[in-house]
């Protein structure tokens, strides 16, 4: 079992922050240590370790991470650690009126850790703001699925 998990938040207006704060409380219950890291001063180096993390990010201009991840997914790109060791999920932020670049930042994350070789568990959530639903009310039920898929997979 995982004892500690980083959840990683890439956000513009605070959306996603909520969505981790549901996550982390859920996690928080099945006893495990739920850590909360904005990715404004982030690098590649969060992942030295390996571990669990859970990246939660929006998408904003045109399929572009939001502002405060981007030096963090530069730095991913560019000093391309092994991220064997890593294993993570997605809950991506968007909204299907950008139907072009519909959750872009999560699928971005998503697809340079998988270069890396992070192992994603599940599926990435890819929330509509567009649907009407609000994404820290779907996190929970997210987050439990995620939870057991990555218990199972150890
Ligand atoms: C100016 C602007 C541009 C956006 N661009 C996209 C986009 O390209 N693709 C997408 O799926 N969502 C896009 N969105 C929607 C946001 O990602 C979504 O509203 C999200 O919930 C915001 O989360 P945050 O408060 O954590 O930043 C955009 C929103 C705004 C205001």
């Amino acid at each position: 079992m995982a004892e500690q998990i980083k959840i990683l938040v890439g956000t513009m207006t605070g959306t996603a922050e909520l969505v981790a704060d549901e996550i982390a409380e859920v996690l928080t219950d099945k006893g495990v240590e739920a850590e909360i890291e904005l990715m404004d001063d982030l690098d590649s180096s969060v992942f030295a370790d390996g571990g669990a993390f859970i990246i939660c990010t929006s998408t904003y201009g045109q399929g572009d991470v939001p502002d405060n991840a981007h030096s963090f997914l530069e730095s991913l790109k560019s000093d391309a650690p092994d991220l064997s060791e890593v294993r993570y999920g997605v809950f991506a932020l968007g909204d299907m009126t950008y139907a072009q670049t519909f959750c872009f930042g999560g699928k971005q994350f998503d697809e340079e850790l998988q270069k890396l070789g992070a192992k994603r568990v599940g599926e990435m959530l890819q929330h509509n703001a567009a649907a009407g639903s609000l994404p820290e009310d779907d996190a929970a039920e997210w987050a439990e699925g995620w939870y057991e898929q990555l218990t199972e997979a150890a």
